[in-house]
């Protein structure tokens, strides 16, 4: 090998980036360390979502009855809504290891090599944000997923050589926030693909009062509803959300969390009875008061409210065009009579 085989180094230093990859990980993981106590580690313990719970059990069985790998998992839906615990649970509930990786992070082949080749068979590698998978990387993935190799081209000019690496069977868990840009060719590759929904007030009660229970704060159904309706069908800000109520809670001396506690905490916290925070007031604000409502493209809205464009499209939008106050029509984002009722403005459009 010469000194001009940038190939080859980059592929050698890919495979010294694995500790990186996995400190990145694991940096990741322990920011959100509260975040993993409060982790279901069992699918029987996962609240709500139950037609996709019942599917994956009998996929699950199925696999560790035939001792084989189970099929790869995609997994798309807003954030917050437990797709990272979920691949957490099915490494658990398949009794295997799991590596964690993050889309954007595996940027050289050598990095992919590293992940794919520390796997023992039946493991799952769990990749977050699959949709920012270099585009290198994904095609290298193909073959990976489909018949368990890869090949990656080592050396440059004359000396270039593909080297065959085979795999064990492993299972590859994908999250994506936005699978309309998952590649085809990517997406047919996974044998089960699943949408996870927004939470019924319900549900994110049940997973408010399981929540409230680890912290050992003590709430009322009622309370536990009250949090969960304005958590925007969300296990992830009904879990922050309680935890701010439960400050108040504790400041003011209360010993349960009750409504009218949580409707004077999340008041201070600006977000409202259907849950909408700043920046979804500030995006309609912003559209009634300039564009009558709309139609206002999303790239307008982006740089007037100071959002960026992925932010809006991935995690304010989805919610509240799911509350049905904004609607999306080819000339653009429209709010509708329904959020002008709820924000108290007078609806003066003929449509
Ligand atoms: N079904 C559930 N039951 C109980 N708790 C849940 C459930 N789903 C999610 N949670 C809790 O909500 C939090 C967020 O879940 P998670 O991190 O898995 O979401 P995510 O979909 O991976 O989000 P992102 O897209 O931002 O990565 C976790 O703390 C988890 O404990
Ligand atoms: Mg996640």
């Amino acid at each position: 090998m010469t000194e001009e085989s940038p190939q080859f180094n980059s592929w050698f230093e890919g495979q010294n980036d694995t500790d990186a990859l996995l400190k990145d990980a694991s940096a990741h993981q322990d920011e959100q360390s509260s975040e993993l106590s409060l982790r279901p580690k069992k699918l029987s313990e996962y609240i709500g979502q139950t037609a996709l719970k019942e599917e994956l059990s009998v996929y699950l069985q199925a696999a560790k009855m035939r001792e084989e790998a189970l099929d790869h998992v995609l997994l798309f839906g807003p954030p917050g809504l437990g797709k990272t615990t979920l691949a957490m649970i099915i490494a658990s509930e398949l009794g295997v290891n799991l590596k964690t990786a993050s889309g954007p992070a595996i940027e050289k082949g050598g990095d992919l090599v590293a992940l794919l080749n520390g796997l023992e068979p039946g493991d799952v590698l769990f990749i977050d944000e699959i949709h920012r998978l270099p585009m290198n990387i994904e095609e290298m993935l193909y073959s990976a997923m489909e018949d368990y190799y890869i090949d990656i081209m080592v050396g440059q000019g004359p000396t270039a050589r593909a080297v065959h690496f085979p795999l064990p069977p492993f299972t590859l868990v994908g999250a994506t926030t936005r699978p309309g840009m998952l590649s085809k060719p990517l997406r047919d590759r996974f044998g089960i693909i699943n949408s996870l929904a927004y939470y019924e007030p319900e549900d994110l009660a049940e997973i408010v009062t399981r929540t409230a229970s680890i912290f050992e704060a003590p709430i009322t159904k009622e309370g536990a509803l009250a949090v969960a309706l304005r958590s925007r069908g969300t296990p992830r800000i009904a879990n922050r959300l309680l935890k701010r109520v439960r400050d108040f809670a504790q400041v003011s001396g209360k010993d349960r969390i009750e409504p009218d506690l949580v409707t004077m905490a999340l008041d201070k916290l600006r977000v409202d009875s259907k849950g909408l925070d700043d920046t979804d007031h500030k995006l309609l604000n912003f559209m009634i008061d300039y564009y009558k409502g709309g139609p206002v493209g999303l790239g307008t809205i982006a740089a007037n409210i100071g959002e960026e464009q992925d932010t809006i499209e991935s995690m304010v939008e989805p919610y509240l065009l799911q509350l049905g106050f904004l609607k999306r029509t080819p000339r653009g984002r429209v709010v509708t009579e329904a959020a002008y009722n709820h924000l108290g403005v007078p609806y003066d459009r003929e449509d």
